[in-house]
């Protein structure tokens, strides 16, 4: 066991865990925010996406220990009352059908749309390749991250 001060959702977050384990468990078993979600466990579905320092991470492999200062954001604080733009359109879309990968894919659209607010096709595709929805919801993810950067730049 070890002593980690985590910066979670713009908060200080104290954990007294085992270095190698991995955030998303600290999170969901320590930190009571269970939105992140486990899918595979081996960083191949993206439904425990979060974000490090902004930019989208697995948190099924990712050790506590590898952290440091860096800045953790969940889907619970990607924004205070759900409506970041991402969001927003999710719901205009009426995106999810299950929802249990949902929170990766918006957290993953969010990081895509951060750095690149206006991307082509080609880079939506490529940015959510790694998000599996079991549903299917592929067609209405890419509309929504369309919407989002449309509403974005808008
Ligand atoms: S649970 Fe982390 S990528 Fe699948
Ligand atoms: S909405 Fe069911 S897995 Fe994606």
């Amino acid at each position: 066991m070890a002593t980690f001060n985590l910066t979670v959702n713009g908060k200080k977050q104290e954990v007294d865990v085992d270095p190698a384990t991995p955030v998303l468990w600290v999170l969901r078993d320590h930190l009571d925010l269970v939105g992140t979600k486990f899918g595979c466990g081996i960083a191949q579905c993206g439904a425990c996406t979060i974000h490090l320092d902004g930019t989208a991470t697995r948190s099924c492999m990712l050790p506590v220990s590898s952290v440091g200062d860096q800045e953790i954001t969940t889907i619970e604080g990607l924004s205070e009352k759900g409506d970041h733009p991402v969001q927003k359109a999710w719901l205009e879309h009426d995106v999810p059908q299950c929802g249990y990968c949902q929170a990766g894919q918006i957290m993953s659209a969010a990081a895509l749309l951060k750095e690149n607010p206006n991307p082509t096709d080609e880079q939506i595709e490529t940015a959510m390749n790694g998000n599996i929805c079991r549903c299917g919801t592929y067609v209405r993810i890419k509309a929504a991250v369309k919407t989002a950067s449309k509403n974005i730049n808008a």
